[in-house]
């Protein structure tokens, strides 16, 4: 275990530094099943070999160049049925971060996806578990393109492709680490008031887009319901649909 950030109250004062893992979730469960874990703990890697993402999809980063690390919460305050609010925490937090390091068109892309424009640079991956209904722990998993130059995938994007500065990895975990301290605070302040800024940063709210559901439709996002089902409408009626029940096309 390593101890380095100074500027905040519990996220990364426990820093668990890997120079290689499978999964900075999974270590983040293994520690949770050895002991007591504090929270605010972080795992991290620049490493990662077998990054898992949002519905069975790997996630990909090229070692040494990005953030991949897993932050353990308890939140025991929250009722499982409020477990969204986890998701819109570490949106709003990784959104705030980057609007300071680049100038605009940055956007959550539901659920959890952060893009800038049309490119993807930081996926989450929220993994609870839970315990008479409240969330007893929760891993939330975070990836974010910091230095790569080249991607697998056409719609992804990074930090310093967009600034053209490189980045000290640590450096920006610290600040990542602070806004997610931030973040999880205001979210114990006010769930409404968190999820209003989630809202204001939706991509494509409001918008008409191509979706596909059994269909290919024309939709406008309208927001989320209170367990996070993303409201489309469509003609004049409204749809609320779950991670996998809807595609966005464009
Ligand atoms: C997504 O599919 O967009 C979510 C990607 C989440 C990736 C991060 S990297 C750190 C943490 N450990 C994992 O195995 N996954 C998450």
């Amino acid at each position: 275990m390593h101890k380095i950030f100074a500027n905040s109250l519990f996220v990364g004062k426990i820093l668990k530094i890997l120079p290689h893992c499978h999964s900075t979730n999974l270590v983040a469960a293994e520690m949770i099943q050895l002991g007591n874990v504090a929270e605010g703990a972080l795992v991290y890697t620049d490493n990662q070999s077998n990054g898992r993402g949002q519905r069975g999809n790997i996630w990909e980063s090229e070692p040494g160049m990005n953030l991949t690390f897993s932050l353990v919460l308890r939140p025991n305050f929250m009722d499982i049925k409020d477990q969204f609010n986890l998701n819109i925490m570490a949106s709003v937090a990784i959104t705030r971060m980057l609007k300071k390091e680049i100038s605009g068109g940055v956007t959550v892309k539901w659920p959890n996806d952060i893009y800038v424009r049309d490119f993807k640079i930081a996926g989450i991956l929220i993994e609870n578990s839970v315990r008479s209904r409240k969330i007893e722990h929760s891993i939330v998993g975070i990836g974010l393109n910091v230095n790569q130059h080249k991607f697998k995938t056409p719609k992804a994007t990074s930090m310093k492709e967009l600034t053209l500065k490189h980045y000290d990895l640590l450096e920006v975990l610290e600040k990542t680490a602070i806004h997610l301290e931030k973040a999880y605070l205001d979210l114990r302040d006010s769930q409404s008031l968190i999820k209003m800024e989630y809202l204001n940063n939706m991509y494509w709210m409001e918008e008409p887009h191509l979706f596909k559901d059994s269909e290919v439709f024309i939709g406008r996002i309208k927001g989320i319901d209170p367990q996070g089902k993303l409201l489309v409408q469509r003609g004049d009626q409204e749809f609320a649909y779950d991670i996998k029940e809807v595609e966005f096309l464009e």
